[in-house]
């Protein structure tokens, strides 16, 4: 095996791309039958010369443990980015919601973008039509097209209004969840919904989804 010779610190700086010149040579000579043994983690060290503190990029053993940077999140900083709801309805927070409540919010805060009703609107309908079921590519709305409930909760509470994100309380994300569950006329105007009735609410495009349940290997493509 050769060893490199003559390292000054002026080569240090090309480390990375002896590391991978080197890698090559290794890859290039292991399980090839030939007779140079392959370079191991322990050639590399006792080879180059400490430099500032550390002796091997791969050993971080030696990194200090903090750079004191920072200091740990509040439980209540992150319960507020811990706002994601499952498909079962777990993240649903407490609080209710029913339709003609969520009306009321809609127009003043909804209806600009989406229209009224929730159809139409410069940024597109959030409710199925009777037309819509003739169209041969219906627009994808709420109704035909999202597979959970409780995805629509969980997307108004992150991202809508689209202007003010985040600035809808809890219980105004139920009434309007309600109310867009109403209008595509997957619930009745009566019905309340909460943590408990939502992921109970069975979407019409939820057979249009298969659910990806591979395992990894060689099945993954
Ligand atoms: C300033 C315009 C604006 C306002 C106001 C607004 N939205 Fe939106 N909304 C958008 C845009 C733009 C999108 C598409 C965003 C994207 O695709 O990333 C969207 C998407 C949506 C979607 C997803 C539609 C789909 O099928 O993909 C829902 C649901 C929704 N908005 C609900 C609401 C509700 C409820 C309100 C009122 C609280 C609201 N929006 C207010 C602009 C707006």
């Amino acid at each position: 095996m050769q060893k490199p010779i003559g390292i000054t610190s002026k080569l240090l700086f090309q480390l990375p791309i002896l590391i991978s010149v080197l890698g090559v040579f290794y890859e290039k000579n292991s399980g090839t039958g030939s007779d140079t043994p392959p370079l191991s983690a322990s050639f590399f060290q006792q080879s180059l010369p400490p430099v500032s503190g550390f002796n091997s990029f791969s050993d971080t053993t030696l990194l200090p443990s903090s750079f004191g940077f920072g200091r740990p999140a509040t439980q209540a900083e992150i319960d507020k980015l811990d706002i994601d709801v499952r498909p079962d309805g777990k993240g649903l927070p407490t609080g209710s919601g029913i339709s003609s409540r969520g009306k009321l919010i809609f127009d003043a805060k909804c209806v600009a973008c989406h229209g009224a009703g929730g159809i139409g609107g410069p940024n597109g309908s959030l409710v199925t039509t009777t037309a819509d079921a003739k169209e041969k590519r219906p627009e994808k709305t709420i109704g035909n097209y999202w597979p959970y409930a409780t995805t629509v909760f969980d997307y108004i509470r992150r991202a809508m209004p689209f202007n003010a994100p985040g600035s809808l309380t809890n219980e105004e994300v139920y009434h309007l969840t309600a109310y867009l569950l109403n209008a595509n006329k997957l619930i009745d105007e009566k019905t309340v919904i909460d943590a408990k009735s939502l992921p109970k609410v069975v979407m019409p495009a939820q057979k249009l989804f298969i659910p990806d349940d591979r395992k990894g290997g060689p099945e993954v493509k």
